[in-house]
């Protein structure tokens, strides 16, 4: 089978494996490791988008520890193995023995270096093909190498590679270490799978030893040394996930600026990857934009905004405000302090104030919900204006109602609008009312008590 890739070269088949069983006990804890957020994704999307990137053949992903649970994250369109017990990177990928077919490339990466780039990928499948080579490892020179397998070489060329924990003296100090990437020949990965031992201080079946073993059948052994280290961070610690969030989160942030998004303080701007921004819109401190959000130009957004999966058209100013799952239109104001939750459809020219929740409604153009209301399962007309205080009362304890409010109603300040109910064209509501039925158009309902009493001297 051929594979064509976009710069036109015919190679083989391309396979991806990537390893993702370990539990990662230096994470601390009771999630596996590569669940572990980067921004707003798992770590292991990023290895994976990455693999899609450089339009792999097939995709397969080694799950071991909580497998259910990275299975769910990762959705059904992938191809898994199962890796019963961790007895190391080398085992995980002899769990993938059926996949690997001969005369096809296999490319490993690990679940846990999220920062690893798709060009970095096709440069590997490159200078594998170009040389060919029955295997070839990114390594990088690093200043500090403790953790990592140190490459070995001998008269410049791959021996081998160490592990820490078997590390010597000497070889402690080798500096150009194992990135974790690599690119087999499908049939000498096979073969030296077959011979692995686990005899070193992890008693673990590593990985890297397949390399050595290909490597004295008289196969030869590439390296490709990485230009840019950052890439390739494994992450193992919660430190280590905050500098790979770091990382990630300027890499993403450079690519708006260099859109044309001004963006006050990226140190402060969390945005994910899929997140789309149109030119000249300004991003303020302390803002959180997430999921598959599209924000239009001319915005300004922040400071400390939240939006979740959310679109927002152009002209729109939000200011410390939460946005889920709803969407915006233009020149409309929210915030401060606005609460917009899913299925949520704001118009044009609209205002949302300070202290209001919006669910599961419709706002149409024109209309102000200014201050301290909760508009809950409602449709909202045009130009329609909320008193401050308005609460539509949506649930009886058991099921939930919809109020509607057709174009250019008034409703007074703090009206319970018991649903189902509906506030007909032009029609008010008098202050304090309780509604609790429909008001017909062009009509004013006034429901309270008819007539206030003052007790004269009563706190005298
Ligand atoms: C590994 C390499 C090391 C390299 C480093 C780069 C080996 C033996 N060592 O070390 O040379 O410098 O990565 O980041 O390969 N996994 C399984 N099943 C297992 C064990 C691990 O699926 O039985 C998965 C983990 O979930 C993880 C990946 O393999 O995603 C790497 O394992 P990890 O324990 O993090 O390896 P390192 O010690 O970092
Ligand atoms: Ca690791």
């Amino acid at each position: 089978m051929f594979h064509k890739i976009k710069r036109g070269v015919y190679m083989n088949k391309l396979k991806v494996i990537i390893l993702a069983g370990g539990q990662g006990t230096r994470m601390k804890s009771k999630m596996p490791k590569v669940l572990h957020k980067v921004l707003d994704r798992a770590m292991i999307d990023y290895v994976i988008e990455a693999s899609k990137e450089i339009k792999a053949d097939d995709i397969m992903v080694i799950v071991g520890h909580q497998s259910a649970m990275v299975k769910s994250v990762l959705g059904s369109d992938l191809k898994y193995a199962y890796q019963k017990e961790q007895l190391g990177t080398g085992h995980a990928v002899m769990q993938a023995v059926d996949f690997i077919e001969d005369d096809e490339n296999i490319l490993i990466l690990y679940g846990d270096t999220p920062l690893i780039k798709p060009q970095t990928l096709n440069k590997l499948i490159d200078i594998h093909t170009k040389e060919k080579n029955y295997a070839t490892v990114i390594s990088s020179f690093v200043d500090n190498p403790t953790g990592y397998g140190r490459i070995v070489r001998e008269n410049g060329i791959f021996n081998k590679i160490v592990e820490q924990k078997d590390t010597t003296e000497e070889q402690a100090k080798i500096k150009e270490i194992n990135t974790g990437v690599y690119i087999f020949n499908s049939k000498a990965l096979k073969n030296s799978l077959n011979n692995l031992s686990n005899d070193n201080a992890q008693k673990e079946y590593y990985l890297t030893d397949t390399l050595e073993i290909i490597k004295n059948t008289g196969n030869k052994i590439g390296i490709m040394i990485a230009s840019d280290n950052e890439e390739f961070l494994g992450v193992n610690s919660k430190s280590e996930l905050a500098i790979a969030n770091k990382i990630m989160r300027n890499r993403i942030n450079k690519a708006h600026m260099d859109n044309g998004i001004t963006i006050e303080d990226p140190d402060n701007t969390y945005i994910g990857k899929d997140v789309v921004i149109k030119e000249d819109t300004v991003i303020l401190p302390g803002c959180i934009i997430e999921g598959k959000t599209t924000i239009g130009t001319d915005c300004i957004i922040g400071p400390n905004v939240r939006i979740t999966s959310s679109s927002i058209s152009d002209c729109v100013n939000i200011t410390s405000s939460t946005i889920l799952s709803s969407s915006v239109d233009s020149y409309t104001n929210i915030g401060p302090y606005a609460y917009l939750r899913p299925n949520s459809k704001i118009g044009k020219h609209v205002k949302i104030g300070d202290f209001v929740e919006i669910k599961n409604s419709s706002i149409d153009d024109g209309t102000k919900v200014s201050h301290l209301t909760y508009v809950g399962d409602s449709t909202v007309g045009k130009n329609v204006n909320f008193g401050c205080g308005t609460v539509t009362v949506n649930y009886d304890g058991k099921n939930k109602h919809r109020t509607i409010i057709e174009d250019d109603a008034f409703i007074g300040c703090n009206t319970n609008l018991i649903a189902p109910v509906n506030i007909g064209k032009n029609a008010s509501t008098g202050a304090g009312s309780t509604i609790t039925k429909d008001v017909p158009e062009n009509s004013l309902a006034i429901s309270r008590v008819k007539e206030q009493i003052n007790k004269i001297d009563y706190n005298k």
